[in-house]
């Protein structure tokens, strides 16, 4: 949550360098946004709202927003409503230091009162504005900007990205502890980001900083310290995404180019990860993994979703395995031994309630496993095994692409652990190396945009599905709801008649997931029928091999594949339906309100 984006370089470039890389990192927060530019004296501007608020402000600015050294942000609100006092940057009370955060300073209220009590006046509600109060105190104290810097920072409780420019000194300075941050290193020019697609277009030769390491950027080039001041060795790594993954390439939304990249990331996750000729599957990154005792998953969102699948999937393998919410597991953790494994689903590999579960599963003795999309992220370099997703940059908030991702890489994982290159394995191999063209084959053929048009005045949405199909109707309904802003619930089928079923009206669609025709395919029929009688409106999501087409309104047809597959083909379209109905709504679809893509408070 919030993007920070910093840049030392070519005075003349320093704008829109800040500009362009936090157009690239509104997916991270998207209520308000500010800039500092500057040299011997910082010139801010910030304002409440979407970036282009701000743009308007900068081109009517009477002064030259340019200089050697600049930070920006863009806000998603802990503290403080989004309001042009509380975006970033926030300086002291002399406009010399401006600091742009992301996290939360818990201990900034005892700050505050510390800070008024010795006569500063805030001109904020947030957390973050202490921060360049406690260096300027240091700085008048006489300290240099670096040692004032790290002397504020030591009185800080919490979490925090901080990127902080000082008038007067051509340099910016940096640390973290918890969110991420990454340095782009160019040629004469330095960067500092939440995220690499910040400065992409500018250098791919970045550095991500671990917890508790300072950085300094200057026109000579930067160093990392430690918290003892010790110089800290960095690899500079080159990351393989090019500029023109993170543009919406003549899509209107980001979400849309990424629901149609899926035939392409797919084939990207499984490349090399599947021998067809001898029918098995092939996870190297998962060499000296043995089968464990039990299998734990830990999750939020979309990726709990992919985890409830995961857990299904490997309890059908014969594994014990369970879902958890990452936030609920965080507090109060199931009992591991060093037999079990703990798997962290997060596409951003930055989520803080994923990454504290993690943590309280490896403090327990568990090995750690973290399915992710994105190399470098903190779960990469916290866990004892990662498979990647490999889905390329996914920037629209609502996760699509990277959740497909995910199904497919438990697959490959359970495959490991639980088939031994059994049949069931060849067969899994058969049906992946398909579902890239099946998934073409609906994005081609959707009748979604159609389906959802009849429903334009329903205010409430019913998702059902049951076994593997049950993850798939709930991730349904929150994608429907995160990007629609209408009332979406997802259901297990069979605990429709529990309660839910008092909910159901002629005024209420019911989108059922109907895959295969085991027993759960069947039974799930009868709750559609159950709904059909009190004249709820049924769309059914199914591959057609049980008969569920026949209680239906409607139909979003998806090709017959492997069992374990046929749900991951059935949430495109309920993909599709989020989207259309979105954009029938006019919504906001790849910044819905009040969300933010990583999120990185507890
Ligand atoms: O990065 P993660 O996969 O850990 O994110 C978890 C959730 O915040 C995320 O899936 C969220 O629910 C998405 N916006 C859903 O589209």
């Amino acid at each position: 949550m919030c993007g920070i984006v910093g840049y030392v370089g070519d005075a003349s470039r320093t704008l829109d360098v800040l500009l362009g890389g936090l157009s690239n990192l509104e997916y991270r927060g998207y209520d308000s946004a500010g800039v500092a530019v500057g040299g011997d004296e910082l010139h801010v501007e910030k304002r409440a709202g979407e970036l282009d608020a701000l743009e308007a402000r900068l081109s009517d600015a009477d002064v030259a927003f340019e200089g050697p050294v600049g930070v920006g942000h863009t806000r998603w609100s802990t503290h403080g409503p989004p309001t042009d006092a509380n975006a970033h940057p926030h300086t002291d009370e002399t406009g010399r230091v401006a600091v742009v955060h992301n996290g939360i300073v818990e201990n900034y209220r005892a700050l505050r009162d510390e800070l008024e009590a010795d006569g500063v006046t805030f001109g904020s509600e947030t957390d973050t504005e202490v921060v360049p109060h406690l260096i300027a105190r240091e700085l008048r104290r006489g300290l240099d900007p670096e040692t004032a810097i790290r002397e504020a920072i030591t009185r800080l409780e919490g979490s925090y990205a901080l990127v902080v420019a000082v008038a007067g000194v051509d340099a910016l300075f940096a640390a973290r502890r918890d969110p991420p941050l990454v340095l782009g290193i160019g040629d004469g020019e330095y960067f500092v980001a939440s995220d690499v697609p910040a400065f992409l277009e500018h250098t791919r030769d970045v550095v991500y900083l671990d917890d508790d390491e300072f950085v300094r950027l200057d026109h000579g080039g930067w160093t990392v310290t430690g918290t003892d001041g010790r110089r800290v060795e960095k690899d500079v790594r080159t990351v393989s995404w090019e500029a023109e993954q993170t543009g919406k390439s003549g899509y209107e939304h980001y979400m849309l180019k990424e629901i149609h990249e899926q035939p392409r990331s797919l084939r990207q996750c499984l490349s090399g990860r599947v021998d067809e000729l001898g029918g098995r599957v092939v996870v190297d990154e998962l060499d000296g993994l043995g089968t464990p005792a039990s299998v734990q998953f830990v999750a939020c969102g979309t990726s709990y979703h992919a985890a409830l699948y995961g857990a299904r999937l490997l309890r059908a393998g014969g594994i014990p395995a369970t879902a958890h919410y990452a936030h609920e597991y965080a507090t109060a953790p199931a009992p591991v031994t060093g037999e079990d494994l703990v798997i962290g689903l997060t596409q951003s590999g930055e989520t803080a309630d994923t990454l504290r579960a993690l943590r309280k599963g490896a403090g327990r003795g568990a090995e750690t496993l973290a399915l992710t999309n994105v190399v470098g992220s903190t779960v990469t370099r916290e866990c004892d095994h990662v498979i990647y997703l490999r889905a390329g940059p996914e920037l629209g908030v609502a996760a699509t692409k990277t959740f497909t991702s995910q199904l497919v890489g438990v697959n490959l994982l359970a495959a490991h652990l639980a088939d031994g290159g059994g049949g069931r394995q060849r067969d899994l191999v058969s049906a992946l190396r398909g579902l890239p063209d099946q998934v073409q084959a609906i994005l081609d053929g959707s009748a979604a945009s159609a389906v959802i048009e009849e429903f334009a005045d329903s205010e409430t949405f019913f998702f059902l599905g049951r076994g593997f199909d049950y993850p798939v109707a709930l991730e349904g309904a929150l994608k429907f709801k995160e990007i629609t802003y209408e009332h979406a619930e997802g259901f297990a089928a069979g605990e429709l008649k529990h309660g839910p079923l008092a909910l159901v009206t002629a005024d209420t669609p019911v989108f059922a997931v109907v895959t295969g025709d085991d027993e759960a395919a069947r039974k799930t029929i009868g709750n559609v029928k159950e709904v059909e009688a009190r004249d709820a409106p049924v769309v059914v999501v199914t591959d057609g091999v049980a008969e569920a087409s026949r209680y239906a309104d409607h139909v979003l047809k998806v090709p017959a594949t492997d069992g374990r597959l046929a749900p991951l083909l059935a949430n495109v379209q309920l993909q599709l339906v989020a989207y259309h109905m979105a954009a029938g709504l006019d919504r906001s679809i790849d910044k819905p309100r009040h969300l933010a893509k990583s999120v990185t408070v507890e």
